[in-house]
């Protein structure tokens, strides 16, 4: 059942080029420059005259959320803000039908997720849900939606659920990007063609493996871990951190890597393994300067980069190397090597991988 891998979520992680393919096949034409969503399709005016789109979901889904808020601003200039559904339910938020909601969830059946979504529903804002499990109680419970058909995500720890959440999420905005015309058609058509080729750069991303182990034992017993990005990055470092927490028991943090200097740099000193996401396109300089500053300070820098990168090799402790892609796209594939690493340092701690003390798949209390 486990596919010949030891865990559920090592299985899993290596399922993401073939789900990702599954989650946009039929949906993405990228030939002839279509995108076909059945719950976008019908309710497209809904998105388009939509003045602000609110998501709202937790954990790892909220982490797609917030990539999902770069993704869809940058495409289709509709204003987005993200918001942890907890929250969200219990201050009286302003929203009204001229807002659409996005509900974010793999189980489908998140109590706070599902709470949030009757309080939009109330206020007469159109809800829109991205699922995993099918007939789940918010897909039943939402206006429209768009399943991410990643197949079951056994493990507690989400990782094919973020991938494919994603890619829907991003096929989204550039269906409203057409419809909008905030791309201009080459882009449109650039981002389409690259997104076909994702499954078979996430494989690439995957023989990040071995590099991935060797630098759990250098770093499987420190008791603190940061991660660092920016941009469409930023995200995928709180996700890094989250992953290692669950699974490994290791305090980690993921910050916005221009906050450092607002505070965490403290922490810094020859103890601390700080993960960077430094992609080749995206804020590659200022990320640099913030790995020079992290060195200056004895942090032990594992960088995440662009194959063939040499200015951060020259810098970092131990370098991860992915194939290249759009900004945009790169979570996708940085967030890979993240999920790998702390498999392998939570193997290594001896820790229950696929189901971590205290954690339940579904939170279905509050
Ligand atoms: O099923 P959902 O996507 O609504 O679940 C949300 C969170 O409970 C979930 O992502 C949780 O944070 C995972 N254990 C993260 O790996």
């Amino acid at each position: 059942e486990k596919g010949g891998y030891d865990h559920f979520m090592m299985k899993e992680i290596y399922e993401q080029p073939n789900v990702i393919k599954d989650t946009y096949r039929g949906r993405l034409h990228a030939n002839e420059g279509l995108i076909k969503m059945a719950g976008i399709e019908d309710n497209i005016d809904k998105f388009i005259n939509a003045q602000r789109i609110l998501i709202v979901a937790c954990g790892t889904s909220w982490h797609a959320g917030l990539v999902a808020e770069y993704i869809f601003e940058e495409f289709a200039r509709i204003p987005v803000e993200v918001e942890y559904a907890s929250e969200f339910r219990y201050r009286n938020p302003i929203i009204g039908d001229k807002d659409v909601l996005i509900a974010i969830s793999q189980s489908g059946e998140t109590a706070d997720t599902l709470a949030a979504i009757k309080l939009a529903k109330e206020k007469g804002a159109f809800v829109f849900g991205v699922c995993n499990v099918v007939g789940s109680s918010i897909s039943r419970e939402t206006h429209a939606g768009a399943y991410t058909h990643a197949g079951p995500e056994i493990g507690v720890a989400s990782t094919k659920a973020f991938t494919t959440q994603i890619t829907v999420l991003t096929m989204i905005a550039l269906r409203l990007a057409k419809a909008k015309g905030t791309l201009s058609i080459s882009d449109y058509h650039r981002y389409l063609s690259e997104l076909e080729t994702i499954p078979e750069k996430v494989s690439e991303a995957l023989h990040t493996n071995d590099s991935a182990k060797a630098i759990a034992t250098v770093f499987k017993d420190a008791t603190n871990f940061l991660y660092l990005g920016r941009g469409y990055n930023f995200p995928v470092a709180l996700e890094g951190a989250l992953k290692l927490k669950e699974i490994s028991y290791i305090h980690a943090e993921g910050y916005p890597a221009a906050e450092m200097k607002h505070g965490p740099i403290a922490l810094i000193d020859e103890q601390m393994p700080v993960v960077v996401i430094a992609p080749k396109q995206g804020h590659y300089d200022k990320v640099v300067s913030n790995i020079q500053e992290i060195k200056s300070r004895s942090g032990k820098i594992i960088a995440v980069v662009t194959k063939g990168d040499e200015q951060v090799r020259a810098l970092a402790d131990h370098v991860i190397e992915i194939p290249e892609t759009s900004d945009a796209m790169s979570p996708l594939l940085t967030t890979i090597p993240l999920q790998l690493l702390s498999y392998h340092i939570a193997v290594m701690r001896g820790c229950n991988v696929d189901q971590p003390r205290n954690l339940a798949k579904s939170v279905t209390v509050e």
